[in-house]
């Protein structure tokens, strides 16, 4: 099968706000290398780190040079990335800027980098605390650093957006005082991951699917996203922000938006964000007594992770030793439209958990027992599609079967798909979409004012509900959330099902 050409995006000034933090080094750098290597980046290119700390262009780019051959050697030769003539014609096109993100003399000195570029487009990426997203934004608009008039002029905006409904709705507001909806990138990663983007491919390319995709068939949905790692460095970030904000607007909705939203139109930004923002927008908002109800809040104790002893969630580094955060969230919602109601989506995420599992099982409602009434077989079980989106990706129908031999016997059977059978993948950080769509100007991937209101809209209740209730209930490291995120289930007469 031939692969579509795509073209290298046009050339750009990209300016990389926070140019000094993790996710530039980590991530950023790592997807502009990989884009550089599929020849999907203009020559005309330039990538301007902007940080407080006085650095030349070549010492940043040594730096960031240092930390990805620290990677590949981290590796242990099982993933080298770094070609050196690659990188060295990449290193070329890479530029620093000392600069203070509240002076602006550094938007005077933006202004003139870009002056002294053949190209006027440019591209000003916040990887910086989310606290300087507004201020970043006014200088860069006073500057008129957004005025498109001899070039493009975007802004890309990380997560967390927002940290509850009103403050979201504050800073979609200063956004779009300085520039318009078109120019402004809301980053979700998740929308970069390949397995996320294929759920609506292959929602919407096999006939087959629609036919069962609504409340006729489908009795529940669950989506979990669970992780081994603990709080690692980010315990001071982590404990004013917690399971909830940091994973359930944002990642989790996403992947509800695309199991739940109606065919869009077309694949283009518009139509696709409307259907998302139409399908969030119809998740129920529960009353105080509800939100308590229907959530479920774990905080991990110290446990083991495989053999390895960890330590709780209150001795992290930089963690309040009575912190009351959550590491676990698992909740039940409800979406009031035709095809949904009546079919509630439960959500879990939390960190040390068992395994690294983000998926989606989708559970149909069983089969009538008539025919089995005579037969040794006590029960149908319920067929589940489980749709993984990391690791060990792919889609898997779990079927019942007979089990050969005279007596009737059944025998759970799997009909799947792994991503790894069919397709080779280049090693991909996930933000190269990311990244090359936003240079080439399509937002399909990412979230519009509204997705991500209507995102702080659904979770606010659990927010408000749990000001002053809703203890968070402990688990060990190593378990899959407190014993309540079980019965918020039996309560349903449901059951997770297995993650791994
Ligand atoms: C981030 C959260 O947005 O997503 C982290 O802030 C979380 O806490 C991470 O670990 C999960 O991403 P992934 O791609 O590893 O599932």
């Amino acid at each position: 099968m031939s692969t579509p050409q795509i073209e290298a995006a046009p050339p750009c000034n990209l300016f990389l706000f926070g140019a000094n933090g993790d996710l530039v080094k980590r991530l950023l750098m790592p997807a502009l290398y990989n884009l550089n290597r599929d020849g999907l980046l203009d020559k005309g290119l330039r990538i301007i780190g902007v940080d407080h700390n006085a650095a030349s262009d070549s010492e940043f780019a040594a730096r960031l040079e240092a930390f990805m051959r620290e990677r590949d050697a981290a590796s242990q030769g099982t993933s080298k990335c770094l070609d050196d003539k690659l990188w060295a014609r990449l290193a070329k096109r890479i530029g620093y800027l000392t600069g203070d993100f509240l002076d602006e003399a550094t938007y005077q000195a933006i202004a003139q980098r870009i002056r002294s570029n053949p190209s006027a487009n440019a591209v000003f990426y916040l990887a910086t605390s989310p606290r300087f997203f507004s201020d970043v934004v006014q200088r860069l608009g006073a500057a008129g650093l957004l005025d498109e008039t001899d070039g493009f002029r975007r802004v890309v905006v990380e997560k967390p957006f927002g940290s509850d409904l009103a403050s979201a709705e504050a800073l979609n507001a200063c956004l779009l005082k300085v520039m318009s909806e078109k120019q402004i990138y809301r980053i979700d990663h998740y929308l970069g991951k390949e397995t996320v983007q294929n759920i609506l491919v292959s929602r919407f390319s096999n006939g087959l699917f629609e036919a069962f995709w609504n409340n006729h068939y489908i009795d529940h949905v669950q989506i979990t996203a669970a992780e081994t790692v603990g709080v690692e460095s980010r315990g001071a970030f982590y404990d004013g922000t917690g399971a909830l904000r940091d994973m359930v607007p944002n990642h989790l909705f996403q992947l509800l938006a695309m199991v739940a939203m109606e065919p869009p139109a077309a694949f283009g930004a518009d139509a696709v964000r409307s259907e998302k923002a139409k399908v969030i927008g119809a998740i129920r908002p529960w009353s105080k007594n509800m939100a308590l109800k229907n959530s479920v809040r774990g905080q991990y104790t110290a446990g083991k992770q495989g053999r390895k002893k960890v330590p709780g969630y209150r001795d992290e580094p930089r963690v309040d030793p009575d912190s009351h955060t959550e590491t676990f969230v698992a909740l039940k919602v409800m979406i009031d439209n035709w095809r949904w109601v009546g079919v509630p989506f439960y959500l879990r995420t939390g960190k040390r958990m068992s395994v690294r599992d983000t998926e989606i099982a989708i559970c149909f409602k069983p089969a009538p027992y008539a025919q089995f009434r005579d037969t040794e077989v006590e029960r149908l079980k319920p067929n589940y599609l489980k749709i993984q989106i990391q690791p060990n990706e792919g889609m898997w129908f779990d079927l019942q079967a007979k089990r050969p031999g005279p007596a009737l016997a059944m025998e759970n059977v799997e009909l799947g798909f792994a991503y790894k059978d069919f397709f080779k993948m280049q090693p991909s950080t996930g933000y190269e979409t990311l990244i090359y769509d936003c240079l080439t100007g399509d937002q399909t991937l990412f979230q519009r004012a509204d997705n991500i209101e209507n995102g702080w809209r659904a979770v606010q209740p659990f927010l408000d509900a749990w000001k002053d209730a809703g203890e968070v209930q402990p688990y060990a490291a190593g378990e899959d959330g407190p014993t309540a995120a079980d019965e918020l289930l039996t309560r349903d007469r449901r059951v997770w099902h297995p993650i791994g």
